[in-house]
């Protein structure tokens, strides 16, 4: 059989989730992938990753897509980062796996879309959840009818405060300001909206998937718990659908001690309910003083090494078949609407839809949000119009 070249990738954000889920990822996958270049701002941390995983280290992301022998790049940054490199990497002419959440703003999500359809380029969101064999099992249960019409999805995050702490040689999230203000980005709403984005547009997309329409209204509430960030970390969020589903989603980021990490999932339809819970599908609990682990969750679940193996697979396949890409970015923009209507909602204390226009932008926030944002005459995450056909795939 013909032998054909590997892809060569640009990784840009040498931080958690690229070390601890892309990379190995893409190791594993070194048939079809071959790692060549690492940026990163903290020249120290491309440098360590190139060391580990290939390919030639830099500060710069320009430098890396100025590279031509790069064919396609992850973009791991946090995501007031995604838009800016996504479309630079697009306008270089490369293809691009850029993480969720998609963006910080609905309007930077459509310029990525824009950019990349001009460009000719492929792009998808990592919303790795949708590779999970967990919750590809769920779709499946309802795509045979076991549940008939889907009428509520619940699906709730339980999580320590910095879950990632729990990974071996973790190095902790970046923090912008360097030595004098070790606070991470995460926290910081210069930077993020906090679980809104961070966490709960994994549930958004989830509840959107499972119920199989676009949102009309979402209620949310949030609070900051940690004393140190100034953005939420709990967020509870009710939706409505416009099949007339309901949704109902639940983010809690900081767990009293010992609590173990638990996700749960319920669809309720008119034939049936699906439930998978962390605990329940659990092939291994330790308890002891300390409390309830789960470790088989952590490794074999969840946070599936298989999901992320999946996901690039997939992505990698499309761009060399110049075939569609598994999951339509389109997707990933409805699900960042979503979110970013739950944080207006959880600001001003009332219900937000969805076709409000642009105003479901969650409105003044992280640092890339500028003039160009205006909330005026944008779409902000109404239905598909139509747009579909005109986007990379
Ligand atoms: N799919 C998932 O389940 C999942 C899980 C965790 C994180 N994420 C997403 O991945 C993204 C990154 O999160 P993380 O947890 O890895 O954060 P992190 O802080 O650990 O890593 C971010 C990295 O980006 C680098 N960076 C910052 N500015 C840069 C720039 N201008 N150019 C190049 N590199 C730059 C930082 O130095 C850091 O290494 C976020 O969008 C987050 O939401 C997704």
């Amino acid at each position: 059989m013909e032998r054909r070249p590997r892809l060569r990738v640009g990784l840009i954000g040498a931080g958690t989730i690229a070390t601890s889920a892309h990379l190995p990822a893409l190791t594993r996958l070194r048939d079809r992938l071959e790692l060549v270049a690492v940026a990163d701002v903290r020249l120290e941390a491309a440098e360590a990753t190139a060391a580990r995983f290939g390919g030639t280290a830099t500060a710069d992301y320009r430098t890396l897509l100025a590279r031509p022998d790069v064919d396609l790049v992850v973009v791991a940054t946090p995501e007031f980062l995604h838009a800016e490199q996504t479309i630079a990497a697009a306008e270089a002419g490369k293809h691009v796996l850029c993480e969720k959440p998609m963006a910080a703003s609905v309007t930077e999500a459509d310029a990525m879309l824009d950019a990349c359809r001009r460009a000719g380029v492929k792009l998808m969101i990592g919303h790795s959840r949708r590779f999970t064999p967990r919750y590809r099992a769920v779709r499946a249960a309802i795509d045979r009818g076991d549940v008939g019409e889907v009428r509520l999805v619940r699906e709730n995050e339980r999580r320590p405060t910095a879950m990632y702490t729990a990974l071996a040689g973790w190095s902790g999230y970046w923090t912008p300001d360097g030595e004098g203000d070790e606070r991470p980005w995460t926290t910081r709403a210069a930077y993020t909206y906090g679980a809104a984005l961070t966490n709960a547009v994994h549930e958004m997309d989830l509840l959107r998937w499972f119920v199989g329409a676009d949102a009309v209204s979402i209620y949310a509430t949030s609070r900051v718990t940690d004393p140190t960030a100034e953005v939420p970390d709990f967020i509870t969020c009710s939706v409505r659908f416009a099949n007339g589903a309901l949704g109902a989603a639940e983010v809690v980021n900081r767990l009293p001690p010992g609590y173990p990490i638990a996700h749960m999932l319920e669809v309720f339809g008119t034939a049936g309910v699906v439930r998978a819970t962390d605990t329940t599908m659990s092939s291994l609990s330790v308890t002891g003083q300390g409390g309830t682990t789960h470790p088989a969750n952590w490794s074999t679940l969840l946070h599936v090494p298989a999901a992320y193996e999946d996901q690039l697979r997939s992505f990698a396949d499309a761009v060399r078949d110049d075939a569609p890409v598994p999951l339509h970015p389109w997707e990933a923009r409805q699900a960042l609407a979503m979110s970013l209507a739950a944080v207006r909602s959880s600001a001003e204390g009332r219900a937000v839809r969805l076709d409000e226009g642009a105003r479901s932008d969650a409105g003044a926030g992280p640092r890339t949000l500028g003039p160009g944002d205006s909330p005026e005459g944008r779409d902000g995450g109404g239905q598909r119009p139509g747009r579909r056909t005109e986007t990379s795939e």
